[in-house]
């Protein structure tokens, strides 16, 4: 796996393609930023001299880096079949951690940041009939780009998007014409919670072939969570954009001494046999990273599946938001788990 360079110098460039620094980021230039509701703008990015950007699919995110050692995941909005852009929308949040207030307040247009390439953990299952997409917020990032795909397919799928009010809601000139077909249905709940849409009613009689899909902020995912309970294995896909937004882990106390899930324990590296402690304040990574093998992270939270890491024998104790029971008896979140079991050997 590719270190987390730092280094913002160019590499050599194939024919056509966007450059990539040497930590393999894009450095793109800031074309365009647009007013999409209160708080909420339209950022877009290009290649300085006009090259094409890898290919995305619906449903993924890129990784802005901003000045000050902030990244931040933000799901690409615009039609996955364009290769000359990349569009995010993000919400100015005065209480965030600061990635929204730099991005609004800070960045300018023609500046140019480094961008990891799209990577994809919450994409359209081509297995459905029908797709239920349920948005809260600026959570309707990604459901704008599964409509570009949905409809290009002919697929039948229906988007519900929760929204304070009109001033709030983003992308409502985009979204119009299915607004006025009902294929989108914008629900305004005014800030009050009792005007909340009724997501259990919604989702109480699951329907065959049908997907449901959930993007949004903290209350609404706890919502849409509860509702979509008792939904078919493998027919709920979500993506949580926050680690405020995700249901809490439960964080290794320092007094555990026993083996215990959280402890400490060791991980074996596969392929050289070294065996290295993980004590309770250190995690996978930065153990790893100690030792001198970096391993490409982004949110380090369990969100975005970055440091996605095999594992071949022992017990994970899982902590992230992203992997299904099937992708965990293959894969660990190494920026965030922990194990059960005295050693964890990774496939390394
Ligand atoms: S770095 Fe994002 S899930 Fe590990």
């Amino acid at each position: 796996m590719a270190g987390k360079g730092k280094t913002g110098r160019p590499s050599a460039r194939s024919k056509g393609a966007a450059a990539k620094t040497e930590s393999g980021r894009l450095r793109l230039r800031l074309r365009a930023v647009t007013h999409q509701a209160e708080d909420t703008r339209a950022f877009e990015f290009v290649d300085p001299d006009g090259r094409e950007l890898p290919p995305f699919t619906a449903g993924a995110h890129i990784d802005v880096h901003l000045p000050g050692e902030l990244t931040r995941q933000y799901s690409l909005c615009n039609d996955p079949v364009e290769r000359h852009r990349y569009v995010v929308a993000v919400l100015r949040e005065p209480a965030g951690r600061g990635g929204s207030r730099t991005l609004h307040d800070h960045i300018k247009v023609g500046d140019v940041l480094e961008i990891t390439a799209p990577r994809n953990n919450f994409a359209i299952d081509k297995r459905a009939k029908r797709h239920l997409l349920l948005a809260g917020g600026i959570g309707v990032t990604p459901m704008l780009a599964m409509i570009h795909t949905l409809q290009a397919g002919g697929a039948d799928f229906t988007l519900y998007y929760c929204t304070r009010n009109w001033d709030k809601t983003a992308f409502r000139d985009e979204l119009g014409p299915l607004i006025e077909t009902e294929r989108a249905i914008v629900h305004h709940d005014d800030g009050r919670i009792e005007r909340s849409l009724d997501l259990g009613k919604l989702l109480k009689q699951p329907a065959a072939g049908t997907h449901v899909y959930y993007c949004g902020p903290a209350g609404f995912m706890r919502a849409a969570k509860a509702a979509a309970e008792h939904w078919p294995k493998g027919t709920v896909h979500f993506e949580y954009f926050s680690v405020d937004a995700a249901p809490a882990q439960g964080a290794p106390q320092a007094a555990d001494t026993a083996k215990k899930p959280g402890a400490d324990f060791q991980i074996k590296i596969a392929s050289t046999g070294q065996v290295l402690d993980v004590p309770l304040n250190r995690t996978i990574v930065e153990v790893l990273a100690a030792a001198g093998i970096s391993v490409e992270t982004s949110c380090e939270a369990g969100l975005c599946g970055t440091c996605r890491t095999r594992y071949l024998a022992g017990e994970p104790e899982h902590r992230d938001y992203i992997l299904d029971e099937d992708e965990q008896r293959e894969y660990v979140l190494i920026c965030c788990a922990r194990a059960k079991s005295h050693l964890l050997v990774l496939d390394l």
